[in-house]
């Protein structure tokens, strides 16, 4: 790498927008060395727009997304992740699992499974659910399995981050949104996913410096 930046994608899906905040706050802890470069990036929803636009909340919600992080097709984000060092992934809890657009976007990735094209890269993982005991592990783990098939090392949160005892997981920074998806983010949950970003960040430095 020598010279030039550590290349970190961060990839997420969101309907509500929490799943976004975590990714700007991983962004944040990434962005806290230098010469690493940080590209957030989403996976843009599978519900059409006419049910979203009965619901002016909801539409308000998409509306500012759409214009802080215009998505792509499926398959042109999927031609993007071989340019990045490392992919950190995040997804709402759907049922105890992934979301089913992020899903898809790894059921579009054979050719570079076949390529190997993913080898080797850092992987990290995070996510947010309604409830205290909502699934955020097993929907964290549930990210993790592509991410092994494809041969990336993944990076996890280590409990010398202090706040891991109040919000997330080793597996990855979580959060509590509540019953309505409008809990507030709070300090452990804000610490907890810049300190994951950090933590990708340095590895992603000492790994592929040469
Ligand atoms: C279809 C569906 C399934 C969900 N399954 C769960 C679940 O298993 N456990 C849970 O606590 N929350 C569940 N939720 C709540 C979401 O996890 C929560 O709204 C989401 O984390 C908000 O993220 P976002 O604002 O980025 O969309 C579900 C929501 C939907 C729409």
């Amino acid at each position: 790498m020598s010279d030039r930046p550590a290349k970190i994608l961060v990839l997420f899906y969101s309907r509500y927008g929490n799943t976004v905040k975590m990714a700007e706050e991983i962004a944040y802890g990434a962005k806290e060395l230098s010469n690493v470069s940080v590209t957030l990036r989403r996976i843009a929803d599978d519900v059409p727009t006419e049910i979203i636009s009965q619901n002016p909340e909801w539409s308000k919600v998409v509306e500012d997304m759409n214009n802080r992080f215009p998505t792509s097709s499926i398959d042109d984000l999927v031609k993007i992740l071989p340019n990045y060092d490392a992919i950190i992934f995040g997804s709402p809890t759907r049922f105890g699992n992934m979301a089913a657009p992020l899903k898809a976007l790894w059921d579009r990735t054979s050719k570079l499974w076949m390529d190997g094209a993913l080898v080797g890269k850092l992987g990290s993982v995070f996510t947010g659910a309604a409830s205290v005991h909502g699934g955020q592990e097993t929907t964290a783990i549930s990210m993790m399995f592509p991410m092994l098939h494809h041969g990336m090392i993944i990076v996890g949160v280590p409990y010398s981050v202090p706040e891991l005892s109040e919000s997330g997981s080793p597996y990855g920074p979580s959060r509590i949104v509540g019953p309505m998806a409008n809990k507030q983010i709070d300090d452990a949950d804000i610490k907890v996913a810049r300190a994951l970003g950090k933590r990708v960040a340095q590895l992603t430095q000492k790994l592929f410096k040469d």
